[in-house]
């Protein structure tokens, strides 16, 4: 381990390690670790920069430089991401929330706030980010929040309890809907939210070492085109969800259009909007079961 006697030195030596290993936003990087994880403050940098480092401190701080040099994303370092104005824990083994998932909740409101009481079921719940969000700002609504990984739906139920909703949503393990089908929710769902994996086999290849080598494959991998899992819960919804309920699916680059002609979404579903998202990318597909 380098041995940094100051500050400043401890800074500059964390710099570089970054920058030697490709992380682009090292400066601001470094000080959010230090920040975050260390308790060492800016001021405490500019004002004192000669100051001496604690031996124990400087060795906690390398590890984590270490992590960061590898291409572990901030995230899983720090232990937190802020989404929807919550701050949520995060952990290897579960997506971080990204910021374009918020237009999810902000449709889902948008659709739902004025149901006296909806019944919202969010599949492939990760941190809980979506379910969570959805909780604290409808109030009257029942949750259902379901994932197949069990250490995702752990760490959900952590956030939910951080966030004074844990008894407002029920958690339940399972592969995409068949499950939830003999829990009595069959047609009384009203709207489903899903943020599920659709990352196709080209654009796997392509992701960077940030993603692809450190956040969960289950979490992304969505078939050959992307859309597996998608074509799968369009097969499953008709059952679960309510006549002129929704379903609202986030997608990637490309993918809206391929979604909107599906037969499994035509045959049971409308378009009733498709959003893009601040890049222009059409993000947030949102249909409507046909009155049955
Ligand atoms: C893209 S992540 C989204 C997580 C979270 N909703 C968010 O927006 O950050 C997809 C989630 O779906 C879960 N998942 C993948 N396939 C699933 C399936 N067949 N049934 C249920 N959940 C699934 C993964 O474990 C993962 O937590």
């Amino acid at each position: 381990m380098p041995s940094f006697t100051s500050y400043s030195q401890l800074y500059r030596g964390a710099v570089e390690t970054l920058i030697q290993a490709g992380v682009v936003n090292a400066r601001h990087e470094v000080l959010w670790i230090l920040e975050d994880a260390l308790g060492i403050t800016r001021l405490q940098l500019h004002a004192n920069p000669d100051a001496p480092v604690d031996a124990e401190v400087c060795q906690r701080a390398f590890t984590l430089f270490r992590r960061r040099a590898l291409h572990e994303p901030l995230q899983y370092i720090l232990g937190t991401q802020d989404f929807w104005g919550l701050d949520f824990l995060v952990q290897p083994g579960v997506l971080i929330p990204r910021p374009e998932t918020e237009m999810l909740v902000e449709e889902a409101i948008g659709i739902l706030g004025a149901d006296v009481r909806p019944v919202i079921l969010d599949v492939g719940t990760g941190s809980g980010c979506l379910a969570i969000s959805l909780a604290v700002n409808l109030p009257e609504a029942m949750i259902i929040a379901s994932d197949r990984s069990v250490s995702a739906l752990h760490l959900a139920k952590v956030n939910a309890i951080r966030h004074g909703v844990g008894q407002r949503i029920l958690w339940v393990a399972g592969d995409l809907l068949s499950h939830l089908l003999s829990r009595s929710l069959a047609g009384k769902v009203t709207a489903i939210i899903a943020n599920l994996p659709y990352i196709s086999h080209a654009e796997w290849e392509h992701l960077s070492p940030d993603v692809k080598d450190f956040e969960p494959r289950l979490a992304l991998d969505g078939g050959p085109d992307g859309l597996d899992v998608y074509r799968r819960l369009l097969d499953e919804a008709p059952g679960l969800v309510s006549s002129k309920g929704f379903i609202l699916m986030e997608v990637g680059i490309d993918q809206a259009d391929l979604l909107c002609r599906e037969p499994s979404l035509t045959d049971a579903f409308k378009v009733v909007k498709v959003r893009p998202d601040s890049q222009g990318i059409p993000r947030v597909v949102c249909v409507q079961r046909r009155l049955v």
